[in-house]
């Protein structure tokens, strides 16, 4: 069977086995611990083991086939790891073109409760204006700000337009299992609900309903990806040696590197429907390593759009850089460069050539020409852009993310620092229960 593979090819010239070795011995413990519940963070392991465990499959699939039926669109509400999952696997499954197709015969789906533009959420309502339209509320705690308000419009709008009793049967919320508002709400008004397991975090949830629920209705097929993702948790088990286990190496090199100075990572795509899987993977890595002062920033570009900008940059900027390059073997479609008569532009030496092999070549000539101006290279090649492989992608992002955080000396499963900010929001709006901090930070505005 063709797999997910990884090269470190790219490090040769960076990084001695000896170097990688430091990190390989001690990924195979860190790979137990998670296995085994027995490091930082072990009550929020629930993924470890998800995809052998989602016994709720063909509920969610019964319930995305119904409310499918019922409407063209689907405003997924949600932020953070209760967003970028679902973003991204249904953007990189996704025509380019699907959801300006109105015919496509597909629900579209569209997000909000992701951000608090008001120009955002008055334009949503417009485009809802001549649709058929429901809500899928997603949120663990129930409580975070930037959703409820979201959902508060949302669910306003839908109510008046079809009625309080008909417009709770197209709202499904996605959340704790008994607490929070939104279970509250959602027992209150009798929404149809799927529960986030206590013990898995945002960002790790994309194989509980928070992510499977929203790709089914998009029309995608969530036993192949849990498929992919129980055949990626049987090849990076604790039980598979570092030699063949890709999690594992990924998770050692990037400590080393990390070691050496490269304390930024770049994810590289030539796919643009890869984009929210670099979004995914930034929260994943960001939020799961960057803490106590520590941790390796992830950051995304999108090749070869973005060689004519970053491309400066990650040719000749500070060499404190790394690359992973995701690289898709086989494109969908076919299409091949036409012969131009008059050939001003000097391009029919590519005629006949297929976009896919100049893409190739353009990926190729850069990852040789970053390799001599001092960007290690890793490279992750997926056969294809399907299902069964986009499981495979986010479980193995997952399970080095988790071993690498422990490899750092952090809880990859906590993440404190998210708090700072809303402290400071709630104090200035004038949050009750925040009257000491918003006297403290009105005192150093006027300081
Ligand atoms: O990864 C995380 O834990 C966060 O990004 C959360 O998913 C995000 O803050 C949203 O939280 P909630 O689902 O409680 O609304």
């Amino acid at each position: 069977m063709e797999q997910i593979s990884l090269s470190i090819k790219g490090l040769e010239k960076f990084i001695s086995r000896r170097e990688i070795d430091e990190y390989a011995k001690l990924t195979a413990k860190y790979n137990k611990n998670l296995h085994e519940k027995t490091g930082a963070g072990n009550d929020f392991l629930g993924w470890v083991d998800l995809p052998n465990e989602i016994s709720n499959k063909q509920e969610i699939i019964d319930a995305a086939t119904n409310i499918s039926k019922e409407i063209d669109v689907m405003v997924v509400i949600g932020i953070g790891g209760s967003y970028l999952g679902a973003k991204a696997v249904i953007d990189a499954l996704s025509d380019n073109f699907s959801n300006y197709d109105t015919n496509s015969g597909s629900t579209r789906i569209v997000y909000a409760g992701h951000n608090i533009s008001e120009d955002y959420l008055v334009e949503l309502l417009q485009f809802l204006k001549l649709k058929e339209w429901g809500i899928t509320v997603i949120s663990k705690s129930g409580t975070t700000t930037e959703p409820a308000i979201a959902f508060r419009v949302l669910k306003n709008e839908l109510e008046t337009r079809y009625g309080k009793k008909l417009a709770g049967k197209r709202i499904i919320a996605i959340t704790d299992e008994k607490k929070g508002a939104l279970r509250q709400l959602a027992d209150a008004e009798d929404y149809k609900t799927f529960v986030i397991p206590d013990d898995v975090g945002g960002r790790y949830s994309v194989l509980t309903p928070v992510g499977l629920f929203p790709i089914a209705v998009a029309g995608f097929d969530i036993n192949e990806i849990i498929r992919g993702a129980l055949y990626m948790h049987e090849r990076t088990s604790s039980k598979i040696n570092y030699e063949n286990n890709i999690a594992e190496q990924y998770a050692a090199v990037r400590n080393a590197l990390y070691k050496k100075g490269k304390t930024t990572e770049i994810l590289v795509n030539y796919n643009p429907k890869l984009h929210y899987i670099s979004e995914w993977w930034k929260q994943l890595y960001g939020e799961s390593e960057g803490k106590e002062n520590k941790g390796i920033f992830p950051a995304s570009v999108n090749f070869t759009t973005d060689l004519h900008s970053m491309g400066q940059y990650i040719q000749e900027g500070i060499r404190n850089i790394f690359e992973t390059v995701i690289s898709v073997k086989a494109p969908e479609n076919k299409l091949v460069v036409p012969h131009d008569e008059l050939n001003l532009d000097k391009l029919n030496y590519l005629e006949g050539k297929r976009f896919e092999d100049i893409n190739k070549m353009a990926e190729l000539g850069t990852s040789i020409a970053h390799i001599d101006g001092g960007v290690p290279n890793i490279k992750i090649e997926i056969p294809k852009i399907n299902e069964f492989y986009i499981g495979q992608l986010i479980y193995f992002f997952e399970k080095a993310c988790g071993i690498s955080g422990y490899a750092l000396g952090v809880n990859p499963f906590d993440q404190p620092g998210v708090e700072a900010y809303k402290k400071n929001m709630f104090a200035l709006l004038e949050k009750p229960g925040f009257e000491k901090e918003t006297a403290e930070i009105k005192k150093r505005q006027n300081d």
